[in-house]
């Protein structure tokens, strides 16, 4: 596909050209998970966000189930997830909005923009709607990223005592 993209370059540039551009760039290797692949990254997921919260061990057996829940729907549809074998967005729409329910790159293969491509291909997914999300405002790395893709707080809200802010973004990019 190497040549569609030396293709695409050698056209004039006009909004739809560089609408199948960023299209085509931001698809480019993405593929759906396998059902391993979307048990190991939820799991490692909700690990790393409940040992942030702090009840990780006092809650384990709970946090295991609600994740079951959670691959079924997105093995059922419910929610989308696509991954580049490095990282994981899962998404779905809700209330006229495009919202990610988790965004996950494994440790050592952070800072090479993975997170970044994988919200541009939601946005991709939008037709239209703002992608939204929520997210601990302790989570410095998660925050700046959305803050570096345009999103903006919508809301603010305290759940198990935490802070979680709620960030959305008609214009990523
Ligand atoms: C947050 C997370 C998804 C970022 O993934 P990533 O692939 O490393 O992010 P990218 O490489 O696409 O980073 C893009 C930009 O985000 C910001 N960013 C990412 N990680 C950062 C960090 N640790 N500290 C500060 N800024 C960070 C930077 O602006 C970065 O651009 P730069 O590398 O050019 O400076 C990843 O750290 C992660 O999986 N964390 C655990 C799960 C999590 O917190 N998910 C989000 C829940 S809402």
């Amino acid at each position: 596909m190497e040549s569609f993209a030396a293709y695409l370059q050698s056209l004039p540039k006009s909004p739809l050209t560089e609408a199948v551009a960023a299209l085509y760039e931001a698809a480019d290797g993405l593929r759906k998970p396998s059902a391993e692949e979307l048990a190991e990254f939820v799991s490692a997921a909700s690990e790393t966000e409940h040992r942030m919260r702090g009840d990780w061990d006092s809650n384990r057996e709970a946090i295991v189930n609600e994740d079951k829940e959670f691959i079924e729907q997105v093995s059922n549809g419910t929610f989308q997830a696509v991954t580049d074998g490095n990282g994981i967005v899962i998404y779905g729409e809700a209330d006229g909005r495009m919202y990610v329910y988790l965004l996950f790159v494994r440790p050592e293969c952070r800072r090479a923009g993975t997170a970044q491509r994988l919200m541009e291909y939601v946005k991709t997914q939008a037709k239209g709607m703002p992608v939204a999300l929520s997210v601990n405002n302790h989570n410095t790395a998660a925050r700046t990223l959305y803050k570096k893709l345009g999103m903006v707080d919508s809301k603010k809200f305290g759940y198990d005592g935490y802070d979680i802010i709620e960030m959305q973004s008609p214009t990523i990019r």
